[in-house]
């Protein structure tokens, strides 16, 4: 049966007493974490967010007979008298791990259930079971520990930002659809029967018209709302630190941000070195085949389309020859695998889409997979790809994006195999210059890379109209590790821009008004330049806790179905609700 609290007024956290402490009377407030009765003596150890202290319970009847009915995860209030712990059951582990209390009164504040896992361990239990008991997994301390350095990572961001002369601003929830590329989450209105209000993908028009309005400075820790497929880094809702700023230019944003990286990594105790590479859309791709290479692991893709051009491999000779490319990079200590190891990675490569992967061992002379290749023609490919005696060479020929891709991919695996990508390291890179426009074949028609609202590059300007393909956009991403961790752009500001890109990207003037009217209206009252960038606090949050998906350091995430299994939702609703929201459900399910 459940006690009042009464009286008991807590004096100290679970992980508060020190030596200092002892000969004091204190009262703690918390959780039964483990019981050890020893016969004369029980020990209880009592945990709240703050850590925990061991209670003993020692020739007192009345007090033995409470201890008895206590269970793991009740609720209890303990008064009591510190004292130091005997030299031999000092805990060095625990903070309060040299002093105990004596307990004078346990009061039972709550009983519990027998919690479907433990909570004072961290085993291994399915992500169903811990995510349908969230509050108990949350009490665990991998999800303490994250949870507290997201609230910490949240605090210093907001400091900073601060510090820097930007304004919190809440930016509306329930707002218009604005295009991000994902698929909105829409809420009917009641009030206005056939309307919607769409959730916003990111607050990317408020945050522009926030600089039209004279803020100068924005900045926003906010919830977005995208209906995409779920994954390790992505769920439905999400956090972005979002941010604007009148009058910048890209270097304006890198110089704002980066010396925000040190501060949030001062949280795990880890510095950042300053200032953070950068490397072109167009290099991340030839050398890496992604737009967020891992930089862990070395392992750069060279081009060796000029080494082979004459090459007497007639494969490699003709594909150079229509313009396609032979590329490679050198696995470190790769020449060790055996032949049938090389075959799996090979078979591995073809199941990647690979149409042939070809590999070469250093040596005098080399040793490669394809007979027809000469000593002549592998040395200058070893030497460009700088393999030593140890690594293995592998190469691949096709077009050439498409070639650094599916070599950037292997190069991943081949990373992940051998164990290259060090959890220790922190490779920081802002990839430059994403191309404007991107063509899809499906619909004959280009498309933002990023959003309608991102400026070109002055000097490709020209080519909106003559050469879509090769207009480069002011846009950036903030990558590390091979996540993107942040992406923004310098906006346009001019109005008549703005229309020849929706023209360019075949919206209608009346389709644009219709979609966006009052951000184009507010575009001709005096916009000034500006741009800005938007953080993944997730992505940021599970990289500085060394977690692989961003679950683990949210409270309450979607499953990768997109379900919440504690609270149930998404569910069926009831007919007057749909009724009054002047929806017609095709099929129902049953509530
Ligand atoms: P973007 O779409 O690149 O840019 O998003 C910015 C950053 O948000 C994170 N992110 C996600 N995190 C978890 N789950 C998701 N589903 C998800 N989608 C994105 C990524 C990404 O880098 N309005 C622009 C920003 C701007 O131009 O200023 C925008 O939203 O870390």
């Amino acid at each position: 049966m459940a006690e009042p609290l009464g009286s008991l007024v807590r004096t100290h956290t679970c992980g508060a007493l020190r030596p200092a402490d002892v000969g004091t009377d204190v009262v703690l407030l918390g959780w039964v974490h483990r019981i050890r009765d020893l016969g004369g003596v029980t020990f209880i150890d009592v945990r709240d967010r703050h850590g925990i202290s061991q209670v003993v319970v020692r020739e007192n009847v009345a007090l033995m007979a409470v201890a008895k009915r206590l269970r793991s995860e009740f609720v209890v209030g303990v008064s009591g008298h510190v004292q130091r712990r005997s030299a031999d059951t000092v805990n060095p582990k625990l903070a309060t791990g040299e002093v105990e209390v004596l307990a004078a009164e346990i009061r039972i504040l709550n009983e519990a259930k027998t919690p479907p896992f433990q909570i004072a361990e961290d085993g291994p239990v399915s992500e169903d079971v811990r995510l349908r008991y969230r509050y108990l997994d949350l009490r665990r301390p991998r999800l303490q520990n994250n949870i507290g350095l997201r609230h910490r990572v949240s605090i210093a961001i907001r400091k900073y930002f601060d510090e820097q002369g930007f304004w919190e601003i809440e930016t509306p929830i329930l707002a218009k659809s604005t295009p991000e590329g994902a698929r909105d989450f829409l809420v009917p209105s009641r009030v206005h029967p056939g309307e919607f209000y769409a959730l916003p993908q990111s607050p990317q028009l408020f945050k522009q018209i926030l600089m039209i309005a004279g803020t100068d400075r924005y900045f926003q820790i906010v919830r977005c709302f995208r209906d995409e497929d779920q994954r390790a880094d992505r769920q439905l809702e999400f956090t972005q630190v979002d941010v604007e700023m009148s009058f910048a230019q890209p270097e304006s944003i890198y110089n704002l941000i980066e010396p925000l990286m040190p501060r949030i990594f001062k949280e795990i105790g880890r510095e950042v070195t300053l200032p953070i590479r950068r490397m072109s859309y167009a290099d991340a791709i030839a050398k890496y085949g992604s737009d967020k290479p891992d930089l862990r692991c070395g392992m750069e893709i060279a081009d060796l389309s000029d080494v082979f051009r004459d090459s007497e491999f007639r494969v490699f000779k003709q594909i150079v020859a229509d313009g396609g490319v032979v590329r490679g990079f050198s696995v470190p200590g790769g020449n060790k695998y055996s032949r049938s190891q090389l075959d799996v990675l090979v078979d591995q490569a073809k199941q990647m889409g690979f149409t042939g992967l070809i590999w070469v061992r250093p040596g005098s002379p080399p040793l490669c997979s394809v007979k027809a290749l000469s000593e002549a023609a592998l040395r200058p490919a070893l030497d460009r790809v700088k393999a030593a005696t140890d690594d293995l060479l592998l190469m691949a020929a096709g077009p050439a994006d498409n070639t650094s891709k599916l070599l950037g991919q292997l190069r991943l695996a081949v990373a992940a195999k051998e164990n290259l990508l060090n959890p220790e390291a922190f490779e920081f890179l802002w990839v430059t210059d994403f191309p404007l426009l991107e063509y899809h074949e499906e619909d004959g028609r280009w498309y933002s890379m990023h959003h309608p609202f991102t400026s070109p590059k002055d000097e490709d300007v020209d080519k909106l109209e003559t050469e879509p393909g090769a207009v480069r956009a002011k846009a950036y991403d903030l990558v590390l590790n091979g996540s993107e961790i942040g992406g923004g752009s310098i906006r346009i500001h001019d109005a008549a821009l703005q229309s020849r890109i929706f023209t360019r990207l075949g919206i209608s003037e009346e389709e644009a008004k219709l979609r966006f009217g009052f951000f184009l209206e507010a575009l001709e009252y005096g916009t000034p330049p500006h741009g800005g960038i938007a953080l993944g606090l997730d992505r940021i949050v599970a990289i500085l806790a060394g977690e692989s998906s961003i679950r683990e350091v949210i409270a309450f995430p979607k499953t990768a179905s997109a379900v919440d299994l504690m609270a149930g939702a998404p569910s069926p609703v009831d007919a007057k609700q749909l009724r009054e929201l002047h929806l017609n459900l095709k099929t129902q399910k049953p509530n």
